[in-house]
């Protein structure tokens, strides 16, 4: 039987015998709050097609699957619901920077597969992307770089750009047309390099730091014992605040080296007077002063799973769980907190299809090991970071599928979940996609073979990843 193609795969699909020409059928749009926020009912057959949802937002949703609906098709009836509340991608815009046009394009096809949520990646140790009124020489100072020498990918020359306050609007606008919330990230403390070159006195040492011009986890962060960092920090995330208007602002908090902490008076004393055990809890209770920060002008923080070491974070904050071998995470979660899963080995899109081949990110399970409850596990993200990937059709050619597929675990229940299925559908959505301008990688590259899988990632690991990382 002819069936029809939807990514993600809806919650039910009745087939109610006949045809109807989609183009020929008038819409009609309803709302029934009895169903929930995100819920619709799609019923299309030769008297017309109805779309009723719990929402605005369900109504779009039923839209978008009627937009993979084209000339004749069989008489159905969509029952459709999300699986998980929080369905997000993640844009590194640090190591490479998108265009607003070109963001809007990933935008477009987010919203085509239901996903809710952009988490903009903005400042990092290679630049500080986000326009700050307030700290205007964060951004001026630290948004351009000597050079880039990401693996094998080596740019002479300066390489620099940020968003101005009118383009993130724009961004969070047009994000908010079709129901997707932004969610800035600033990275604290870690990761700081940018904004540590524009005010070099809120490092341990006081020292020059140069913005970084290759990949790594270095040893100047913030510190922790210095009032003027938190007053750096707090006037950036007004700035922030008043531009992104979302519940949740991502603080980062990854792989932040604790040597500096160690041998620095001010954050010794910071330990000593806040009665704190170690390096790991200083961390927890940095984190804390910006949650309380956030929490005084209505906002809450998702944070990276390192933060959740310390053990002091609040089951407020939000933690999205990347790596995480202690398995911080799924204890935070079963302990009343909620997790946004990214896992690093699955969901990372950035690595090459040999490292992660589709079937590996689509089979992914959203409710991981160890978790009780699966109302713990928030959602799921789809992160690209872009030390290798300087150019949007390379970053569509990462993305794409992986991107859909990770859509799909987030809106489609596990048992309705096929992978071999979901490869047929996508073939069918990629005309949407081109639709948007954007170009996924061909078939035979989503799954490769596994000599080409250990060829590819011999060779990946060769051109990018250093021998010994550099830590300055
Ligand atoms: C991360 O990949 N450092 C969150
Ligand atoms: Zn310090």
């Amino acid at each position: 039987m002819e069936r029809i193609n939807i990514v993600p795969m809806p919650d039910k699909i009745e087939y109610l015998g006949g045809k109807f020409t989609v183009e020929a059928c008038p819409l009609q749009t309803n709302i029934d709050p009895t169903l929930a926020k995100e819920e619709y009912i799609l019923t299309a057959d030769s008297n017309g097609i109805s779309i009723t949802g719990g929402s605005d937002q369900a109504v779009f949703y039923g839209k978008q699957t009627l937009r993979q609906m084209k000339g004749e098709c069989p008489c159905v009836k969509i029952s459709d619901k999300p699986a998980f509340e929080y369905r997000g991608f993640m844009l590194d815009c640090v190591r490479h920077i998108f265009s607003v046009d070109e963001i809007k394009k990933i935008v477009d096809a987010a919203a085509s597969l239901k996903m809710n949520s952009f988490h903009w990646h903005l400042t990092d140790d290679q630049g500080f992307r986000a326009y700050s009124d307030r700290r205007p020489s964060a951004t001026i100072d630290g948004s351009v770089r000597n050079r880039s020498e990401f693996g094998s990918l080596k740019e002479n020359g300066a390489y620099g750009g940020y968003y101005t306050a009118k383009q993130m609007r724009d961004i969070v606008e047009y994000c908010a047309e079709r129901y997707i919330t932004v969610i800035p990230e600033f990275d604290v403390p870690g990761h700081c390099s940018a904004l540590l070159h524009a005010y070099p006195s809120i490092g341990c040492t006081g020292m020059p730091v140069e913005i970084k011009t290759h990949q790594g986890i270095f040893e100047d962060i913030l510190c922790a014992g210095k009032d003027e960092t938190f007053e750096i920090v707090f006037d950036i995330l007004e700035d922030l605040l008043e531009i992104f208007p979302s519940e949740y602002i991502h603080i980062g908090g990854d792989e932040a080296p604790k040597t500096r902490w160690k041998n620095c008076p001010d954050c010794q004393r910071r330990i000593s007077q806040a009665g704190l055990a170690n390096e790991e809890e200083l961390q927890g209770w940095f984190t804390n002063e910006i949650v309380a920060f956030l929490k005084s002008k209505g906002r809450k923080a998702i944070v990276w799973n390192e933060s959740l070491k310390s053990g002091l974070i609040g089951n407020d904050t939000v933690a999205q769980m990347w790596m995480d071998p202690k398995n911080h995470s799924v204890k935070f979660a079963n302990n009343g907190g909620r997790i946004i899963v990214s896992d690093f080995f699955h969901y990372y899109c950035d690595y090459p299809y040999a490292m992660t081949p589709l079937n590996k990110t689509y089979k992914y399970k959203a409710v991981v090991r160890g978790i009780k409850n699966p109302c713990s596990v928030y959602g799921v993200e789809v992160p690209i970071w872009t030390e290798f990937i300087n150019n949007f059709n390379r970053l569509c050619y990462m993305f794409f599928p992986r991107f859909a597929a990770v859509a799909e675990t987030g809106w489609t229940k596990e048992e309705n979940k096929n992978a071999a299925d979901f490869c047929e559908r996508f073939r069918c959505y990629s005309s949407i996609l081109s639709q948007m301008g954007i170009t996924a990688a061909p078939p035979h590259d989503w799954n490769p073979s596994p000599v080409a899988r250990a060829t590819g990632t011999v060779g990946f690991m060769n051109s990018n990843v250093r021998k010994k990382p550099k830590t300055k």
